[in-house]
């Protein structure tokens, strides 16, 4: 592992972050899920953010919360209606230093207060140890079509704190 990092911050979501979270999508699909997925693979799921202007419409339409170091953006997380976690990515220069973990961390905690008993992923086969160390489950095996290549990947779950229950924390 490298240097420790600068606190990372959170923040979340503007318009204006769509390019640097477009960059960050695809420098993470292409330098960190090289051991689970084929090349072909790999550039069918970056195509997802050939077009910025749906790319940052879909990040504006969900609850989007951003990693910061020295307020330049390194990962992002994104929750989909309620209950679902749509799109967890990390710039590959910070990897392995507990982004995602804050990130996940920051989301868990928003939907729990939302009312979300439970959160759900399809996690790629990449992300699926990251999520199981965070106590999700898997609940399915799935193979879905980008751009004409077939992507495997695993629905998970983890029921969340009930935060109302007497002697947890708020
Ligand atoms: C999966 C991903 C988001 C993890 O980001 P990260 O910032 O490196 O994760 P963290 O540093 O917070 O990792 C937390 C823990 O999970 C573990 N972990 C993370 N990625 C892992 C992997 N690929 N394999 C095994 N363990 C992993 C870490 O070792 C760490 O364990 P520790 O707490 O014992 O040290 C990142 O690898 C990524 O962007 N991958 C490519 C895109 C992708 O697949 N996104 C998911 C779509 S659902």
């Amino acid at each position: 592992m490298g240097q420790a990092l600068p606190k990372p911050g959170l923040r979340p979501f503007l318009p204006a972050d769509v390019p640097m979270l477009a960059a960050i999508f695809v420098a993470s699909i292409e330098e960190l899920t090289g051991d689970d997925y084929s090349e072909a693979q790999q550039e069918a799921w970056v195509a997802a953010a050939e077009d910025e202007e749906e790319f940052g419409k879909k990040l504006a339409g969900q609850l989007t919360l951003i990693a910061t170091i020295q307020n330049a953006p390194v990962g992002f997380v994104s929750l989909k209606g309620a209950d679902h976690i749509d799109m967890l990515f990390v710039h590959p220069s910070v990897a392995g230093q507990g982004i995602a973990s804050m990130l996940v961390d920051a989301l868990e905690k928003l939907a729990g207060a939302r009312g979300a008993k439970s959160l759900t992923v399809d996690a790629s086969d990449t992300a699926e140890p990251f999520f199981k160390k965070r106590g999700y489950t898997a609940k399915q095996r799935n193979t879905v079509t980008l751009n004409g290549e077939w992507l495997a990947n695993t629905t998970m779950q983890k029921t969340l704190a009930d935060r109302s229950a007497p002697g947890v924390p708020t």
